[in-house]
């Protein structure tokens, strides 16, 4: 019984949250045997235990799983069975109550370019699994709810793999004849197929340890090519402060005597958290200063964190379906970014967090994929693991948080995820079983909240306040708008903080709205007061006000709350732009400039100033608008960015100066970083006009780096120049320096897709002729791809439709070697309906050739379906 590969893709079939059933059987262990070959002929044989379930008829069949695999034979307690295999699963007509299959297959990882399943990157092999790619390895169950206990026989050459590992213990290895070698892995505790994993190669290694508040000394180990193993020490830093801060943040502590993060060049996420053998992708684990920027060390700790702390919430409470992956994302990512904060500072983490937010998720509930935190439908899984799922499923959390703390106590949500962990351990479970236990543990009704798991977009509240010099109270009205989407109001904890003409903070409060409309009245305040509304960003929803220019540039300077002092500025240079794409001549409020120069001035410390005068950004921009030009609305922002370097620009260069002045012990602390940030931002702003000076200066920054991150700042001031051969100059050092390095060969290749140059077009389809460039790597894919059509708004939208044949170009072609890739990439494409007559016309026409692509993967199909609507 064999099929022809490769296999035709699924047809496009929606799935339903309330079709929900538990398997008819249950499997409750599964031993597998790998007979490693070559990196191109493994043979699987997986011996399960199977239990038909109370209330399973007697008839029932057992269909499994399984795709992608040969030479498919299988036996039922130990005699050959009868099976019907289609190309997706396999099915046997009758089974006993209680019985043991034994399943053999022969798979061929070289030939997996989808990197789903078993796959070889640079001669090792790896899996991914999450979602569904365990049904590429053997035929299974392959769902969340059957949890199952894992034994795992590797064998293979010992030359060319003898590094070995998989989940769990190590419980016996040896050696055989013919050079081969085999090892034992014993994982105890029971887990989802989508969390085992496997890794077979020559890899070096790092070593730490970590003693638990249990006392357990946990063996940490970062596993890379020979060669790179400096470059994983930060990541294995970021490793032993997240154990230590999920004990004292969650009580959360380590489970395993073993700990092994693998690198690996190949691959469709940034990490996988696999029960004790969590796999990366190589450009979230490896970094040195020389070759790595601030931001790259950023994601590095958040990525490790986040994907040790699914340790507790995703392995060891995991989810019951794949509609309900907001539970272990969203809490994850709670757990994430709370980390962040912890690492780099509270205000400064929040302004990056509700950025990425509004750019990602408020576009992604705005356009075709709108989905609730938990979809109730979905044809690809893969399409997913979203914004919405993530960062609104996240806001969701800190929303009942907030909440919870402000009317339970301090200490009130920590019951509630400390019930959740132990009522629900070992366990699939649902967001409902979240929820119920926040309630349960502080005897409170957060049942108001399901209309945020069950609504898609972005509630717009509108806030309105008036002072009462009479009865010296203040009053805010606040609202919401209930539309197509949001049906039932939503619950909005909005923290309002209220500061007198003195810059005193009066009070602050938690003003929670639960209907559509109500009012809050702030007692004993003696003079008017200028409202600091939504503090912290206490929830996701667009807040409608009426502050004036004159309030916001107040709140700009003198609120305690930092992220609302950055919210206020970027308000204030967001109506600037608008005005002067509205009328090119417009003249800047002077007392804007004013505004911003006093921060200039402040003693804000140097990473929080730098998000304070940077300017909106020109995807934001676009994304304020119903119906965007992308170049006019560049001008705009320019002539902004202008205007204020040229009021400032002798003190603009004294900054710069100073900043370049400042030596730090620690290279990597929040303090260096932000010092960088703000000089590079310095520089960013002198060479909105270049001359000779500026190209001096940019050529000496870059020369004189000591990090990359001042490297890639001082080539981002040059990279659309085309009046001066700086940037060439500069690209050509730069690859000569790092052309043997494989991550900082990424950033070259992006560097040159998202500059804005007349010849990006042509270099573009230069690169991707170069042998350095694979279309099966998708780091490689991302950075040409990626950049080009996320990073350079204006080529990609280019007058002549250049920008979207290549994308569709690209899509079409990695439809057939990775889909999952293809319908990421597909992002840019999703909003067309927006932009001016002649952009969207051009963009329908490529969005309708990519769709009659033949074989198209269901991640297209569905995307595609959508925002053709
Ligand atoms: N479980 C995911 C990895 C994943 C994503 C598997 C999509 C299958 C489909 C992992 O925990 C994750 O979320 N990784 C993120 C990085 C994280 C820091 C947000 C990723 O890979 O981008
Ligand atoms: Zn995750």
């Amino acid at each position: 019984m064999t099929h022809e590969n490769p296999i035709p893709p699924h047809k496009a079939e929606t799935k339903f949250l309330k079709d929900y059933t538990p398997t008819p059987f249950d499997r409750s262990d599964i031993h597998i045997n790998f007979d490693i070959q070559d990196v191109d002929k493994v043979i699987v044989t997986s011996t399960q235990k199977f239990k038909r379930r109370a209330g399973t008829p007697s008839e029932a069949h057992l269909i499994l799983n399984g795709e992608n695999q040969d030479q498919v034979s299988a036996k039922i307690n130990g005699e050959d069975a009868k099976f019907v295999l289609t190309p997706h699963d396999m099915t046997f007509d009758t089974v006993p109550d209680e019985f043991t299959l034994e399943v053999t297959s022969t798979i061929n990882p070289a030939g997996n370019t989808r990197l789903e399943g078993l796959y070889a990157s640079n001669g090792m092999l790896c899996t991914q699994c999450e979602s569904e790619g365990f049904r590429s390895i053997t035929y299974t169950y392959d769902r969340p709810d059957v949890l199952s206990i894992f034994t795992v026989r590797i064998e293979s050459d010992k030359t060319k793999f003898p590094v070995l590992l998989c989940n769990g213990n190590r419980t016996d290895e040896g050696d055989l004849d013919n050079n081969r070698h085999f090892t034992i892995w014993e994982d105890p505790h029971m887990k989802p197929v989508y969390l085992f994993a496997l890794v077979a190669g020559d890899l070096a290694h790092i070593h730490d340890t970590f003693t638990t508040s249990e006392n357990r000394k946990v063996d940490l180990y970062v596993y890379v090519r020979a060669g790179d193993e400096p470059r994983a020490e930060f990541a294995l830093r970021s490793l032993i402060k997240s154990m230590k801060w999920d004990e004292d943040a969650y009580g959360c502590i380590y489970d395993l005597d073993i700990f092994n993060i693998v690198a690996v060049s190949d691959f469709n996420y940034g990490a996988m958290e696999n029960k004790s053998l969590n796999i990366f992708n190589a450009q979230v684990v490896l970094a040195d200063i020389e070759t790595s920027t601030d931001t790259d060390f950023q994601r590095i700790n958040d990525v490790v964190g986040h994907e040790y702390f699914h340790n507790w919430s995703g392995n060891r409470v995991t989810c019951r379906d794949w509609f309900q992956i907001t539970l272990k994302e969203g809490l994850t990512t709670v757990r994430e970014t709370d980390f962040a904060a912890f690492c780099m500072g509270k205000s400064w983490q929040r302004i990056q967090d509700v950025n990425f937010l509004r750019q990602h998720q408020f576009a992604e509930d705005a356009g075709p994929m709108a989905h609730p935190i938990r979809p109730d439908s979905y044809i690809e899984i893969n399409n997913f693991y979203t914004a919405t799922v993530y960062e609104k499923g996240c806001e969701v959390i800190r929303m009942m948080r907030t909440l919870l703390e402000r009317t339970k106590g301090k200490g009130s949500y920590r019951k509630g995820t400390d019930l959740y962990f132990s009522r629900h351990d070992g366990e699939a479970a649902t967001c409902e079983d979240f929820v119920k236990s926040l309630e349960d543990a502080n005897n409170s009704d957060l049942s108001l909240f399901w209309n945020w798991y069950t609504q898609a977009s972005t509630p717009v509240v509108t806030a309105k306040g008036t002072y009462d010099d009479n009865n010296n109270t203040y009053t805010l009205q606040l609202s919401q708008e209930l539309n197509d989407h949001i049906k039932k109001p939503v619950p909005v904890p909005i923290v309002v903080g209220l500061i007198g003409s003195d810059g005193k903070e009066i009070t602050e409060k938690l003003c929670y709205l639960t209907k559509q409309a109500d009012e809050f009245v702030f007692e004993n305040v003696t003079s008017k007061p200028v409202p600091s509304i939504l503090r912290d960003f206490s929830a996701p929803v667009i807040l409608k006000h009426d502050l004036t220019p004159a309030d916001l540039r107040f709140l700009m300077t003198h609120d305690t709350d930092g992220f609302n002092r950055w919210e206020c500025g970027q308000s204030l240079a967001m109506m600037e732009i608008q005005a002067l794409q509205d009328n090119p001549s417009h003249t800047i409020d002077s007392k804007y400039i004013d505004a911003w120069d006093a921060v200039l001035d402040s003693k804000e410390e140097a990473g929080l100033k730098a998000q304070l005068l940077a300017l909106p950004s020109l995807t934001t921009v676009i994304q304020s608008q119903k119906i965007s030009d992308p170049k006019k609305a560049d001008d705009a922002r320019n002539a902004l960015k202008k205007a204020l370097t040229k009021s400032h620009s002798t003190k603009i260069r004294a900054l710069y100066d100073a900043l370049s002045k400042e030596t730090h012990d620690d290279m990597l602390s929040p303090k260096a970083q932000g010092v960088r940030a703000l000089r590079n931002l310095m520089l960013g702003y002198l060479s909105v006009d270049i001359n000779d000076a500026v190209i001096n200066l940019v050529k000496d920054q870059y020369n004189k780096a000591d990090t990359m991150t001042d490297r890639m700042g001082a080539l981002a001031c040059v990279s659309d120049c085309e009046t001066c051969d700086t940037f060439e100059t500069l690209m050509q050092d730069y690859y000569d320096r790092y052309n043997e390095n494989e991550l900082a060969l990424n950033k070259w290749f992006s560097l040159h897709v998202s500059a804005n140059r007349s010849t990006t077009m042509a270099k573009i389809k230069e690169l991707i002729q170069m042998d350095l460039f694979k279309w099966t790597n998708p780091n490689r894919v991302r950075s040409v791809f990626g950049g080009f059509a996320m990073l350079n708004m204006l080529q990609f939208h280019s007058d002549d439709g250049a920008g979207y044949k290549l994308l569709a170009d690209a899509i079409i072609k990695l439809n057939e070697i990775n889909p999952m890739i293809a319908g990421r990439l597909f992002t840019p494409f999703r909003p067309y309906k927006t932009y001016c007559a002649d952009l969207r016309d051009m963009m329908e026409v490529q969005i309708k050739r990519i769709q009659v692509a033949p074989n198209l993967a269901p991640d297209l199909q569905e995307v595609i379906g959508r925002t053709l609507g």
